[in-house]
């Protein structure tokens, strides 16, 4: 399913909540000792609201916000079907800048797979600033600037050279030996034409940045940042790391490569008062 298909109840038979965002929400609900409903969440580029429609149906006072309107309006049939006012619950970036959510509102905010496609970084930090309520959390994963693999086209490496002809090349080199994404809208083009849309995709749609950049930018907005404890990666788990992950004097560095080479998972706080 992508963005331009309509959201519905079949759909959301199958549609299962991410189990990590799901326990840190219910970790900070506890330490804020709120009631589900009590506590407003924040689906930050909420796309076509699935996670928005699944905490609703589970007790959680959840809102979405996105950039894009053909998402979000691809939901809305199903949020009224459900009862919900989808005007109140799912606002869309106005001037692509401002939200119309009260100040100080959500309790926790969170995105998944997000932060590497957000072009105003500095925008979206000062919105999350103005809407955090005092002791509120946000916790964000998105893939880390130099993992070898950029997720969305699966080509190794092509986010780590500049955006330019240089980038191009290397993506028709992948197109003409076969080796290149297999995009079903692309599938009857040329291959220049498909190097086109790759290309298009990873100018316009992919923002990478070191996580110390983005740490700096929540620092600036008064939030205190973290990052999330190595055993939310499962890495107890891989066959290898797993070894690693019990030497204290080795997590250091191993979150350092997961902030640079796998997936960030950034948590800020914002100051009770
Ligand atoms: C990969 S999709 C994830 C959608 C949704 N969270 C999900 O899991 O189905 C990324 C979403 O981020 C949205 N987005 C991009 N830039 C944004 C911004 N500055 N503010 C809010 N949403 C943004 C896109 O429109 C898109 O819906």
């Amino acid at each position: 399913m992508t963005k331009h298909d309509v959201l519905t109840e079949e759909e959301m038979s199958t549609f299962s909540m991410n189990q990590r965002i799901l326990r840190l929400i219910e970790y900070y609900r506890h330490k804020m000792n709120l009631d589900k409903s009590q506590m407003n969440i924040l689906d930050w580029g909420c796309g076509r609201g699935r996670t928005v429609a699944w905490l609703r149906r589970h007790g959680y006072s959840a809102f979405g916000i996105d950039i894009d309107s053909e998402p979000v309006n691809n939901c809305k049939d199903l949020f009224r079907q459900r009862g919900y006012d989808p005007e109140a619950i799912l606002s869309l970036l106005e001037n692509g800048k401002e939200t119309k959510f009260p100040d100080n509102y959500f309790h926790f905010s969170f995105s998944n797979g997000v932060f590497e496609h957000i072009q105003d970084l500095e925008a979206v930090a000062e919105n999350l600033k103005r809407l955090t309520a005092p002791g509120g959390v946000g916790v964000h994963f998105f893939p880390a600037h130099k993992h070898f693999v950029e997720i969305h086209l699966r080509l190794p490496f092509v986010h780590w050279l500049p955006k330019n002809i240089l980038c191009k090349v290397y993506i028709f080199l992948f197109v003409l030996f076969g080796k290149g994404p297999k995009w079903k809208e692309l599938q009857a083009k040329s291959p220049l034409q498909k190097t086109n849309g790759y290309y298009d995709y990873i100018i316009h749609k992919t923002y990478y940045r070191s996580y110390r950049t983005i740490e700096t930018i929540f620092e600036q907005n008064n939030f205190k940042v973290a990052f999330v404890p190595l055993h939310e990666y499962g890495l107890e788990k891989h066959p290898l790391l797993d070894k690693l992950v019990r030497f204290k004097s080795l997590r250091p560095f191993l979150n350092w490569c997961m902030n640079n080479f796998g997936q960030v998972g950034l948590i800020i706080t914002r100051e009770a008062n």
